[in-house]
């Protein structure tokens, strides 16, 4: 079978490999992969940016936003063959430290979690892949185009989690929402906010093309012109920020409505530097008891959560959200971006 590797630390040695096929050990499943999403994390490994291969090996398979096809379910497994799955990324560390040992290795304390396609495990950019029942997640048939979507869902279903857990230590009946960003983190944001029965507003550079088109198609409002005028106005009581850009951030930050909660979950370049009114900020979130928050990665409760709001959503919109689907082999060619693109997939069989 073919996987897509790179060795980690080293830029442009992604490279299709022919492996052995894998053969599941007790209990697991073997999967026959579909698709895999590509997304920034998978941009930075290849840049040799981020990213650990397994202990003892130098390359990793790469990819963690998966999809796929039961080829082979043990008896006994709670799946069956031809179930439509998705792998879990995280998976806890070996002490483990009391957030994971409680299920919750999303919030990992140690940072020994590993990762799939991350973080020394092989992910699931490969035509077959093995994985633990219990890390599977088993998705709708009728999702079987736009599945792929399961792994970004998992961290806005975490995000919204955040700001729902954060909103719960007073009076909270929020109203309106700014997501920041209009890649698939934001575009899912704003379904799960849609979902809500939320005012969904939706912010983004560009002024026309499918991301444009995707926000009006889900009954949300889109805007492109500055975070800090917009904002201004909305006075949005939640933000999910889905840019990492630091101005964006510090200017939604500094115009939620009181008790504003702005949830961060773009992973940003380091060494960017920005001048801003630290004074005024502190003072806005101390006098309007504003809470910001980062959130990253996804526990089993995210994943359910994921996959109940996918089956929800209509398969058209999702459909959008991929704007180009790419066979494994032209691998480089996904790996470009192109300025219409939302989410570019790799198509594995
Ligand atoms: C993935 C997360 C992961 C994070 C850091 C993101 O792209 O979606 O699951 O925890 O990268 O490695």
């Amino acid at each position: 079978m073919r996987a897509l590797t790179v060795r980690p630390g080293t830029a442009g040695t992604a490279q299709l490999e022919d492996r052995p096929d894998p053969a599941p050990s007790d209990g697991q499943l073997l999967v026959e992969g579909l698709a895999i999403g590509v997304c920034g994390t998978d941009r930075e490994i290849i840049a040799g940016d981020y990213g650990t291969a397994p202990p003892g090996r130098d390359r990793l398979v790469l990819g963690h936003e998966s999809l796929g096809r039961v080829r082979h379910a043990p008896p006994g497994s709670d799946f069956h063959d031809g179930d439509l799955v998705v792998g879990v990324v995280r998976r806890p560390d070996p002490v483990p430290c009391g957030a994971c040992a409680h299920g919750a290795f999303d919030m990992c304390r140690n940072g020994r979690y590993t990762e799939r396609g991350i973080k020394e495990l092989d992910g699931y950019a490969a035509q077959l892949w093995t994985v633990e029942p219990d890390y599977a997640v088993r998705l709708d048939p009728r999702l079987a185009e736009v599945g792929v979507l399961m792994e970004p869902t998992t961290v806005v279903a975490k995000a919204w989690e955040q700001a729902d857990t954060i909103g719960a230590r007073s009076w909270y009946d929020p109203q309106r929402v700014l997501v920041t960003g209009a890649g698939p983190i934001g575009l899912l944001a704003a379904l799960l906010g849609i979902q809500r029965g939320l005012d969904v507003h939706v912010l983004d550079r560009v002024a026309t093309g499918p991301k444009v088109d995707a926000v009006a198609a889900l009954g949300a409002t889109y805007h492109h012109g500055p975070v800090d005028e917009v904002a201004g106005k909305l006075q949005p009581d939640v933000v999910i920020e889905a840019t990492g850009a630091g101005s964006v951030v510090f200017d939604a930050i500094a115009n939620t409505a009181p008790y504003g909660i702005t949830c961060l979950t773009g992973v940003s370049t380091p060494g960017r530097r920005l001048s801003i009114d630290a004074g005024a900020q502190n003072r806005e979130i101390v006098l309007e008891n504003d809470v910001v928050v980062g959130s990253v990665n996804a526990n089993l409760g995210h994943y359910r959560a994921a996959a109940e709001a996918l089956g929800r959503a209509d398969v058209d919109w999702l459909r959008r959200l991929i704007t180009r689907r790419v066979p494994l082999e032209q691998f480089t060619e996904a790996l470009t971006a192109h300025p219409d693109d939302i989410k570019v997939v790799l198509t594995l069989s």
